[in-house]
């Protein structure tokens, strides 16, 4: 599938060359490992089959939460699962960029996260450093990993409380987990301190809420981030100085 992939600000160099590309070779490059789409795509089905789970309590906590959060609150795998075109994208960005260390947050099932292994897998280098605090969310997103393969060390807790986890320093990280402006930018401050020079950081639902689109906003102005790019108005990627 190809993206909607623009520019929003900073240097144009090699790494924004290379986002840019992606939409020349996706065809190409998801013809060559339909086998190992498909089997993801059908481990995301069965989980999905399961029907709807608890949330995380942690979200309790949240004042205000654009979507329902109290007490009973379930969510299924195809309600909190990144799309199939991102994910793939993100596979591709695996392969090309191939960091010692891939950080993400939440895990949930474990869709994005099988697809970052795949990644690596196709790369043969590389871990996947994983953290949800749902733990039977995490107990199902562990064995959807297991599917692809060993490439992962997944944490039963939240990254705030397991940042000393992170190594070596991330290369990419996907911070997809709460979505409000003041945990996003506390987040963002934690995964700077695990993260290699030139980094890229990307975020997840900017278009959740007007604070999620501010957050998005303030992290793009931030002085040490050298470039950004968005894919639509759902996904913010940004490098690190
Ligand atoms: C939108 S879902 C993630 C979807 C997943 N990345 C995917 O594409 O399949 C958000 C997840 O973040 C988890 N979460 C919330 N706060 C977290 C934190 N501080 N650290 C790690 N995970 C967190 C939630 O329990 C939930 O499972």
């Amino acid at each position: 599938m190809k993206l909607n992939l623009t520019h929003v600000r900073g240097a144009r160099g090699s790494t924004h060359d290379l986002i840019l590309s992606y939409n020349a070779v996706q065809a190409a490059f998801n013809a060559e490992h339909k086998t190992l789409f498909h089997r993801i795509e059908n481990a995301i089905q069965q989980t999905g089959e399961k029907g709807k789970m608890p949330l995380w309590e942690g979200y309790e906590q949240i004042p205000e939460y654009v979507q329902s959060t109290g007490p009973g609150a379930r969510r299924s795998m195809t309600q909190v699962r990144t799309g199939q075109g991102i994910c793939q994208f993100y596979t591709w960005l695996a392969v090309q960029r191939q960091p010692e260390t891939i950080l993400e947050f939440g895990a949930a099932f474990g869709a994005s996260g099988m697809y970052w292994l795949a990644g690596l897998g196709i790369a043969e280098s590389g871990q996947l450093v994983s953290f949800e605090p749902n733990a039977q969310w995490c107990d199902i997103a562990r064995a959807n990993f297991d599917l692809v393969n060993d490439r992962h060390v997944l944490t039963a807790g939240t990254f705030e409380e397991n940042t000393a986890l992170v190594s070596p320093a991330a290369g990419i990280t996907l911070i997809d987990a709460i979505h409000t402006k003041s945990v996003v930018l506390a987040q963002f401050e934690l995964v700077k301190q695990v993260s290699a020079p030139g980094a890229l950081v990307i975020f997840d639902d900017l278009n959740f809420s007007d604070d999620m689109w501010a957050c998005w906003q303030e992290v793009c102005a931030a002085s040490d981030v050298a470039a950004a790019w968005q894919i639509g108005k759902r996904v913010g990627i940004v490098e690190l100085r």
